[in-house]
């Protein structure tokens, strides 16, 4: 077993009959465990309101474990080995008295496995749980105090609230039951591999963080690309949240903090929050003209890999006259000594050409242009010159870290020719990339929060977003169309084109 984890624990699952605990939880554990990264005695524990047997609940996790695990071919050994963690208890989570029977269940299973009641509860549920479910266990003594020997570590999955004020209220209504350090608010951007990467490239090497400030940096965007649309009934839930709380509140602002923030003076929990929430409170206040560095959009009908796709809101459980942004764009001034005066272009949606995230980092040109050059093809003349240096960080798929620089084209003249230095994971590792949830399970169970939002963090972030969002709601108009599976949208063109910048094409994947 690996030494990471110090003490054996126990992992109550709220909502276990859900998508995300099939698709993510589960292998995600499944996985630690195999790899041996779990104690020997983890009992896993699902709550949800179904009646089923404990056998029943592992037959049903071996199924999402096959389909949505990593390994490719799953033995029976293997299997046997991690289905003896698992048990199931139902519960209702609003029901108070229900708690008496799943904390009587639980210290039974942990009094089995020989182990004290140190918990991880991952409230799987949709956040309306969030509080009944805390305030239940509460009520039944099942929150250890300051002064107790065991501890309890809650995760929270997003979205924790629903715009500042929400968030407020239940950072502030959780705060009567549990302690900021029992609080694990999950952004699982960041328990991605090449997430975590970007601050170790930043501060692990000499030579890049030097120039990462006005001086070289002309601009900044940040693209997080899907293709896909409202697959397996996820119509519901995202059209009452839509681009802007799905996704650019949370995991591109994360990306943003990472990539614009000051090195900690040491790599902890609390310092590294502390620079991310420095560079969220320099974001420039959405207060004015939000049309002008803002804009949304809504897919129509398009194309993927060559067949129509449905307008959103045509999609299964999506509102047929759905106002729900499916793609924002935005440019912010991260207002700063280090980044004053340069643009931040972020865009996220859904329905777009490739699934794609990265960070690309554009320099300035070099100060002169020694190496013009005309070059022509049949009546066609280019002038080539040198392209400015980007530094290319490519989260995911075919996750690498690229440079582009400029090199003489062999030759009799001198001729420029960008060409681009590589790093590519799975050239360079012989090793599978672990998920994002494996990486921030076993921080929960170790007690490891680094990788998790701070509530401060949380509310600079939707102080940032609550004014567009507002703002949008309160037009009542329907967001500009754009076609499904194309980068769309002229008005996120315009932000880019008026600054006399473009939008990268995504190279795709190879
Ligand atoms: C989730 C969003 O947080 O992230 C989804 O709610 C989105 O809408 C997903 O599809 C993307 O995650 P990943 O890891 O596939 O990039």
């Amino acid at each position: 077993m690996s030494d990471l984890i110090k003490e054996p624990a126990s992992v109550l699952i709220f909502g276990a009959s859900g998508d995300l605990t099939a698709r993510k939880l589960m292998p995600a554990l499944f996985q630690l465990s195999r790899d041996d990264f779990l104690p020997p005695k983890c009992p896993i524990i699902g709550v949800a309101r179904r009646t089923k047997s404990d056998q029943q609940f592992r037959d049903e996790m071996r199924e999402a474990v096959d389909e949505f695990s990593r390994t490719d071919h799953i033995t029976d050994d293997e299997w046997k080995a991690f289905a003896s963690r698992l048990y199931y208890v139902e519960t209702d989570i609003t029901e108070q008295q229900d708690y008496d029977d799943l904390k009587a269940r639980v210290r039974e299973i942990e009094q089995q496995a020989d182990i004290e009641p140190n918990r991880v509860v991952y409230m799987a549920t949709s956040p309306n749980l969030f509080l009944p479910a805390i305030e239940n266990m509460a009520s039944e003594g099942m929150i250890p105090g300051r002064d107790d020997e065991n501890w309890l570590r809650v995760v929270f999955e997003k979205p924790f609230g629903t715009d500042l004020e929400s968030a407020k209220d239940l950072t502030y209504q959780l705060s009567g039951k549990l302690s900021e350090d029992q609080i694990y608010r999950i952004d699982h951007y960041l328990g991605k591999e090449t997430v975590q990467n970007i601050l170790l490239f930043r501060c692990g090497n000499a030579i890049f963080e030097p120039l990462l400030n006005r001086n070289h940096v002309d601009h900044i965007q940040i693209t997080m690309a899907e293709d896909q649309g409202m697959e397996r009934g996820r119509g519901a839930l995202y059209d009452s949240s839509g681009a802007l709380r799905d996704v650019m509140q949370n995991h591109v602002l994360q990306l943003l903090c990472l990539i614009a923030m000051e090195p900690p003076a040491l790599f902890r929990a609390n310092d590294i929050r502390d620079e991310k929430l420095k560079v969220l409170q320099a974001l420039r206040p959405a207060t004015d003209n939000i049309d002008e560095w803002a804009c949304r959009g809504q897919y129509g009908a398009g194309s993927h890999n060559g067949e129509p796709t449905l307008p959103f809101r045509e999609e299964d459980r999506v509102d047929p006259d759905s106002n729900t942004e499916t793609f924002v764009a935005m440019k912010v001034n991260v207002d700063n000594w280090r980044w004053a005066g340069v643009p931040f272009y972020l865009r996220t949606g859904k329905r777009l050409p490739q699934r794609v995230t990265e960070i690309a980092v554009q320099f300035k040109h070099p100060p002169l242009n020694l190496f013009t050059t005309v070059e022509c093809e049949g009546d066609m003349c280019q002038m080539v010159e040198a392209q400015p240096n980007t530094l290319i960080f490519r989260i995911q798929p075919k996750e690498s870290i690229s440079l582009r620089v400029c090199t003489k084209r062999p030759g009799m003249q001198y001729q420029i020719h960008p060409v681009m230095m590589d790093f590519e994971y799975d050239e360079s590792f012989d090793f599978d990339l672990p998920e994002a949830y494996e990486r921030l399970l076993l921080d929960v169970l170790r007690g490891d929060s680094t990788l998790f939002t701070r509530s401060d963090e949380l509310e600079a972030a939707w102080q940032f977003v609550t004014p567009v969002l507002k703002h949008w709601q309160k037009s009542g108009e329907a967001p500009p169309l754009y076609e499904g599976g194309t980068w769309g949208l002229a008005a996120a063109m315009d932000l880019m084109k008026n600054d006399g910048r473009a939008w990268r094409v995504p190279s795709p994947p190879r």
